[in-house]
């Protein structure tokens, strides 16, 4: 029997193309995202599926896709997936490890320059018409802080945080990191997360979002990170408490934060971390590159290839399945 496949979103890249040979392949043209009850509907009869990281894959959900069989993520985090509820189905999970990690350290390493350096800031005042003989110089002129030099505390030492830790090598910084499972790195001081809050003037989260690390940056530990540390997040928003954020901001205990992703996406009107001259913002585009984002594809249609084909998906992160 042809399996049916759902795609969430037109895809970027080569190998989707191969798809439409291999099974009955349903792609949603939008406009924008699929919405959660489409979501639903579309997989009450699917073997397959797709999706990005936008698509909420809970219990209640899986419960009404009976006949799935596989899903891949276009994504390496997979929070939004319940990957317990498909294990225990014998569902594989796929996801896209490796490609993107030097875009996403990139992207980490121009929030944090940008923070510490006030660029955004610079860039509405100048664009503002702020800028004026009167002010045109002074020696306290968008003064900022030092990259180069500084201590660098890296949460989550995995390929992202590793090769953050690259960059900031070259930076001479020195690097000081904690993650979940023991790891060492040369030329990286393995500490303990109050260590690392403690010491450092830079602290850049490269963790995944899980039960362990949900609100793990909480007011507390704010509480202890060092007078005037920058804080960046690409990793995902839940691991951080905003609120508290953009308390110790507000109040200057933090100099500033790099964030490109929240606890709610799109972020909501309300965050308080809106209204803050002193953070950077983006809207989760650490691995937006052209090429990331086709390489993402491409890897994510690869992990359907082979479910397609009775194969072992190549990056999958429920392997126990098989
Ligand atoms: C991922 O793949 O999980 C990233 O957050 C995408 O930028």
């Amino acid at each position: 029997m042809t399996k049916k496949v759902f795609v969430t979103h037109q895809l970027p890249g080569e190998r989707i193309h191969e798809l439409a040979q291999l099974c009955d392949l349903n792609v949603w043209m939008g406009p924008g995202l699929l919405p959660g009850e489409a979501l639903r509907e579309e997989l009450e009869d699917c073997q397959g599926l797709l999706c990005l990281l936008t698509d909420r894959m809970d219990r209640t959900l899986l419960e009404s896709a009976r006949d799935l069989e596989f899903v891949s993520s276009m994504s390496v985090g997979v929070d939004h997936i319940d990957v317990e509820a498909l294990t225990a189905r014998g569902i594989p999970v796929g996801n896209t490890p490796g490609v993107l990690v030097e875009t996403t350290a990139d992207a980490a390493f121009a929030l944090m320059l940008a923070a510490a350096r006030r660029v955004a800031e610079a860039d509405r005042f100048v664009r503002q018409g702020h800028w004026r003989r009167e002010n045109a110089w002074a020696p306290d002129f968008f003064t900022g802080k030092d990259v180069s030099g500084a201590t660098l505390g890296i949460v989550g030492l995995g390929a992202i945080g590793r090769a953050v830790a690259r960059r900031a090598a070259a930076f001479g910084m020195e690097v000081l990191a904690w993650n979940r499972s023991e790891v060492s790195v040369p030329g990286v001081e393995t500490v303990t997360l109050d260590e690392l809050l403690l010491r450092s003037d830079f602290v850049s989260i490269h963790t995944a979002l899980a039960e362990d690390t949900r609100n793990l940056i909480n007011a507390e530990r704010i509480a202890t990170m060092k007078p005037g540390a920058v804080l960046v997040n690409t990793a995902r928003g839940g691991i951080v408490d905003e609120e508290a954020l953009a308390t110790a901001l507000g109040q200057g205990h933090l100099y500033a934060a790099g964030i490109d992703v929240y606890a709610q996406e799109p972020v909501n009107e309300d965050n308080p971390l809106l209204n803050l001259p002193n953070v950077v913002l983006a809207p989760h585009m650490g691995s937006a590159t052209t090429l990331t984002r086709a390489r993402m594809a491409d890897l994510a249609v690869d992990n359907v290839l082979a479910a397609l084909r009775g194969e072992p998906m190549p990056h999958c992160v429920n392997p126990g399945v098989y």
